[in-house]
């Protein structure tokens, strides 16, 4: 069996069975080749709320699919591999957050998407990369509760000094890899090229990118650019689409080391399983969590 012919089966199937599948960006691409939807976490929570189909595959890891599940309640919502979590997402828990609310009564307390859904409960309002600006600028609040990425926060309070943040020490343990002395030895290897970065990674590295920006971002300031160079700093996979999709321009990767293991725990084979509904985990959650954490949700896509 090639590689093309399990892409075959997969159409085929969740044809039959009326399946959506949805990709994160970070995704490989014979698996992006194969779904509905792809996009950022915010591109992905919108299309999860639109899906029509009886069953939702979320190719991404367990905070995604939790969002599909809350959105589409009455969907059968699978995510592709069991194992797939993220380490951000549960570094930070309902109690430690409550406790952390009374010493700062009057914030409001903002939540990055990559949380989960029981941590979201306790939230006011969920935010993504990509609409993390626009959120915090229209929020009607001006004290801040950040929770967990201190990076992205840190990079959102900077461009909001009318606001005061309070940010929490969490983050992203792929994007943390990488650091300025990195930024330096791109720049030596390849001098003509713009470096576009995601707010995930530490502050001075975010401080000496042409860009900031989420994946899709990434992706779209680098096909809009007259630039014909690009160094990436964030999730590999991001250097192979934009690699693919602009044979014509030359991308490099910020580190060898930006992979994440969940992201890439999900494999073409995996997503063949859920089709043909023997992998995968089907996601339930308590209907106080959904409730509580669709507030949340939801009041990112209205203001985002
Ligand atoms: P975005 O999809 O918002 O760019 O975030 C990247 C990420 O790390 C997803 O987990
Ligand atoms: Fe989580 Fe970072 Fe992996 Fe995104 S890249 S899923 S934030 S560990």
């Amino acid at each position: 069996m090639t590689i093309k012919d399990i892409q075959d089966e997969i159409l085929r199937l969740k044809k039959e069975n009326d399946i959506c599948i949805l990709a994160h960006c970070y995704q490989s691409p014979e698996i992006l080749e194969v779904a509905d939807y792809t996009g950022d976490s915010f591109g992905l929570s919108v299309s999860a709320s639109k899906v029509e189909n009886k069953t939702v595959l979320m190719c991404g890891v367990r905070f995604m699919a939790e969002t599909c599940k809350i959105l589409s309640p009455d969907k059968k919502v699978i995510l592709s591999n069991a194992s797939a979590g993220c380490p951000m997402a549960e570094m930070m828990d309902k109690d430690v957050i409550s406790e952390v609310k009374k010493q700062f009564p009057d914030y409001t307390v903002v939540a990055y998407i990559n949380t989960t859904s029981e941590l979201k409960t306790v939230c006011d309002v969920c935010v993504t990369s990509s609409s993390a600006l626009k959120i915090c600028s229209r929020l009607d609040a001006d004290k801040i509760l950040f929770i967990p990425d201190c990076n992205l926060g840190a990079w959102i309070a900077k461009q909001l000094p009318e606001k005061e943040f309070k940010l929490l020490n969490g983050g992203c343990p792929t994007h943390a890899r990488m650091s300025a002395d990195d930024v330096k030895k791109a720049k030596e290897a390849h001098p003509e090229a713009l470096f576009l970065v995601h707010p995930e990674c530490r502050q001075e590295v975010v401080e000496l990118a042409d860009y900031v920006g989420s994946t899709t971002g990434i992706m779209k300031f680098a096909g809009e650019s007259n630039a014909r160079e690009f160094i990436i700093g964030t999730e590999n996979s991001i250097v192979t689409h934009l690699q693919l999709e602009y044979p014509d321009k030359c991308f490099y990767p910020l580190s060898k080391d930006c992979i994440c293991h969940n992201m890439k725990a999900t494999t073409l084979v995996d997503v063949l399983n859920c089709c043909k509904g023997v992998g995968g985990e089907v996601i339930e959650l308590e209907s106080d969590v959904m409730q509580g954490a669709k507030r949340c949700i939801d009041k990112m896509i209205e203001l985002g």
